[in-house]
């Protein structure tokens, strides 16, 4: 069964076919992203849940969205309304799940509660954040880069501020679809180890620069995320947002990469914290491609896992 846990637990040919596969859907829509079903249904008569346990406005739409386009219908539960939590086990949640719908998404806290899921499912399950990774992100950055700059295979690709989820998933992606990775940040937010191993196994640079000046040097692309996530203590803002402050994007550390540069931000955004409004609203800026891109990323993700 086609699960879609993670980048780097996915197969390459797999994760490239479903681009491709995303990026046709995109051109048979003809610049119409929105609500027109697509022209053939390949989720006629499928049930598909979402699933959250945190909030999301563009993983709830663009999901919710792409399957009605393709035919399905969705379910949009909310963790706090189920039995999830409150002493029904994942696994039984996911054997019961398996009964109803032909394919569940869930947006969880720990990378256990997702996996349990993955195991007792006997439908294939998606991740749509966790504490630990964001690979649907990756999978419309990729798309969004590539639709703008051609092959991302090659490309310098900077992540400066937290090591976080979506952090950890583009890493996965500089392994999987052969990119040069660097992270520059505070030592006490790097990035996990495992990841940075994992794309150095594939045989892409990924390393950690300090100096954010050095780091860009020569970026193709330049991604950035929220100083602090869902998963971290709001007692921990200041603290971050000090360690942070050196590592924020703007038009000067812009200035260090490539004139053609890029910059991606998974968002929502808090503006002249981690990304200046300069940036963001800049030329160089696909932030809303990134967005829109989700959709028909995840709708070839859909596709893959329940083998349409
Ligand atoms: N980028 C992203 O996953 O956004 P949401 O939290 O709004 O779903
Ligand atoms: N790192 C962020 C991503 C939100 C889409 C979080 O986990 O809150």
């Amino acid at each position: 069964m086609n699960h879609f846990l993670d980048i780097h637990t996915t197969d390459k040919a797999a994760l490239r076919g479903m681009i491709d596969n995303a990026r046709q859907m995109k051109e048979a829509r003809a610049g119409q992203p929105k609500a027109t079903p697509d022209q053939d249904h390949p989720l006629k008569n499928r049930m598909v849940a979402l699933i959250f346990e945190k909030p999301s406005t563009r993983t709830r739409v663009s999901f919710d969205l792409g399957v009605r386009q393709m035919g399905g219908q969705t379910m949009v539960l909310s963790g706090k309304e189920m039995q999830l939590g409150h002493g029904e086990t994942i696994a039984d949640t996911a054997r019961v799940l398996s009964r109803y719908v032909d394919l569940i998404m869930i947006r969880t806290f720990e990378e256990a509660t997702l996996q349990e899921m993955a195991e007792y499912a006997s439908v294939p399950v998606i991740n749509g954040l966790t504490n630990r990774t964001h690979p649907c992100q990756i999978m419309a950055d990729v798309l969004t880069y590539e639709e703008h700059r051609g092959p991302i295979a090659g490309r310098k690709v900077v992540w400066s501020g937290d090591g976080n989820n979506v952090c950890a998933s583009l890493i996965h992606g500089a392994g999987q679809f052969g990119f040069d990775f660097t992270f520059t940040g505070p030592q006490t937010l790097d990035p996990e180890r495992e990841a940075l191993e994992f794309a150095r196994a594939q045989g892409v640079q990924a390393v950690i620069e300090r100096d954010p000046a050095k780091a860009v040097e020569g970026a193709d692309l330049v991604v950035t995320d929220t100083w602090v996530s869902m998963h971290d203590p709001q007692s921990a803002r200041e603290r971050r947002h000090n360690q942070l402050r050196g590592y924020q994007v703007n038009e000067a550390l812009m200035a260090h990469a490539k004139p053609d540069a890029l910059f991606m931000h998974c968002l929502p955004a808090h503006r002249d914290d981690e990304v200046t409004s300069a940036v963001m609203d800049g030329p160089n800026s696909v932030i809303f491609d990134e967005a829109e891109n989700r959709l028909h990323a995840q709708k070839a993700v859909m596709r893959w896992c329940l083998g349409l």
